[in-house]
């Protein structure tokens, strides 16, 4: 366990240690994590020639890679430039994190011009060739947040303050989300534990959002699930009793 800093001045060791602020990232990586590895099973199923499937699926596809670079790119301008310099003994894992970055990088320009090209014609053989990106982006992936969540997390706990966190957040929120807000937050809830998906939603969302999420947004979420998962039942994560 790693120790929370105070919002400014040096690392404080009599500061009680509290909840770890890199646990907020962890969420998100859960999202990712659901995301690609899901991502080639759904190209799979989509027969030759099936267009309107096929660009369906492609914006979701589009929506996710870009995703996932924004969150990389906020990685890359908050993390490893401090993390070199307050803890230069973890070099080598500053080093790898960045080479990780840039190998899921490439790969997702790859994907993103394979999907233009399916989004096309449905072409059976480009969707094999897509699905088999896919699986390399996931395979790659989860070898990355594995490495990050081991040799870089508990590192940036420590040498972190919590305005330094809390000014990423205000940066990762900044950001127009590429995918429609409440299926984001839908898919979101989908990769939290079940029993902790309550007291996630009320300690992240403000209230108004709760609210739009349980009138309007829940619908909207179910309705992209059940299409872009168009051959299997959809269990949607549940909402929160509670707003
Ligand atoms: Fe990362």
């Amino acid at each position: 366990m790693t120790t929370r800093l105070p919002s400014t001045g040096a690392p404080d060791r009599s500061a009680p240690a509290t909840t770890c602020r890199s646990d907020e990232v962890v969420v998100i990586h859960r999202l990712f994590r659901r995301l690609f590895a899901e991502a080639p099973r759904l190209v799979r199923r989509v027969g030759h020639g099936e267009i309107e499937r096929a660009r369906h699926l492609s914006k979701h596809l589009h929506g996710i890679t870009a995703l996932l670079h924004v969150h990389h790119r906020t990685e890359d301008d908050y993390f490893w430039d401090r993390m070199t310099e307050r803890a230069p003994a973890c070099g080598l894992h500053v080093e790898l994190m960045r080479r990780q970055h840039g190998l899921v990088s490439d790969r997702l320009d790859v994907v993103d011009a394979i999907v233009d090209r399916w989004a096309r014609d449905a072409d059976a053989g480009t969707a094999t060739r897509l699905a088999a990106e896919l699986d390399e982006v996931d395979r790659l992936l989860t070898q990355h947040l594995a490495d990050e969540e081991r040799d870089a997390f508990p590192v940036l706990d420590a040498i972190l303050s919590d305005a330094e966190w809390d000014d990423i957040h205000r940066h990762a929120r900044r950001h127009r989300p590429p995918l429609p807000i409440f299926v984001l937050l839908g898919l979101m809830l989908e990769s939290v534990p079940e029993a902790e998906r309550d007291a996630w939603f009320e300690k992240e969302m403000p209230a108004p959002i709760r609210l739009a999420y349980r009138t309007v947004g829940r619908r909207q979420y179910e309705r992209a699930v059940r299409r872009l998962r168009a051959d299997r039942g959809v269990a949607p994560g549940a909402v929160p009793a509670t707003a």
